[in-house]
């Protein structure tokens, strides 16, 4: 019975082609979870809570002008500086306006002190976040409010 509804052509032609629909449907997912797990990685998993080695500590004014060049001064971590060692150290430094990126700084170990200074400007009111992914760990994040005024 199955073999000769095997080899009825339109079987094999609708079996084939829910095949091909099969494969087009997970290609997009299994490509979304490599994308998650490359690109994304452990922001899924971001540490916020305080670890002197690892929470950044975030340096700079409260008040600045709009659009005012000013600087942050961002270490790792907030109560004691995090090693630099060859299997031990921070990866990069970034620095984000809310949710928006604006400057990474990428370290070496042995060679780098996990301290990045960064130059910015706002044009309104917002939350400097401090991340740093060290080569062990998820990320850490800080963040501090920067309230913008006019001078
Ligand atoms: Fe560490």
């Amino acid at each position: 019975m199955l073999s000769r509804l095997l080899q009825k052509k339109y079987f094999r032609i609708g079996a084939l082609s829910l095949g091909i629909i099969a494969v087009l449907i997970a290609i997009p997912v299994v490509a979304n979870q490599m994308f998650d797990e490359e690109v994304i990685g452990d922001f899924k998993h971001v540490k916020t809570e305080y670890d002197e080695k690892h929470t950044p500590k975030i340096e700079c004014p409260d008040e600045v002008g709009v659009g005012e060049w000013f600087d942050v001064t961002i270490t790792i971590g907030a109560g004691a500086v995090h090693p630099t060692l060859y299997e031990h150290y921070v990866n990069w430094i970034g620095i984000y306006k809310n949710d928006v990126e604006l400057a990474r700084a990428y370290l070496h170990p042995i060679y780098t002190m996990p301290k990045v200074t960064f130059t910015i400007a706002l044009e309104e009111s917002a939350t400097l976040v401090a991340m740093e992914q060290p080569n062990h760990t998820a990320p850490w994040r800080a963040s501090k409010e920067i309230k913008v005024i006019k001078k």
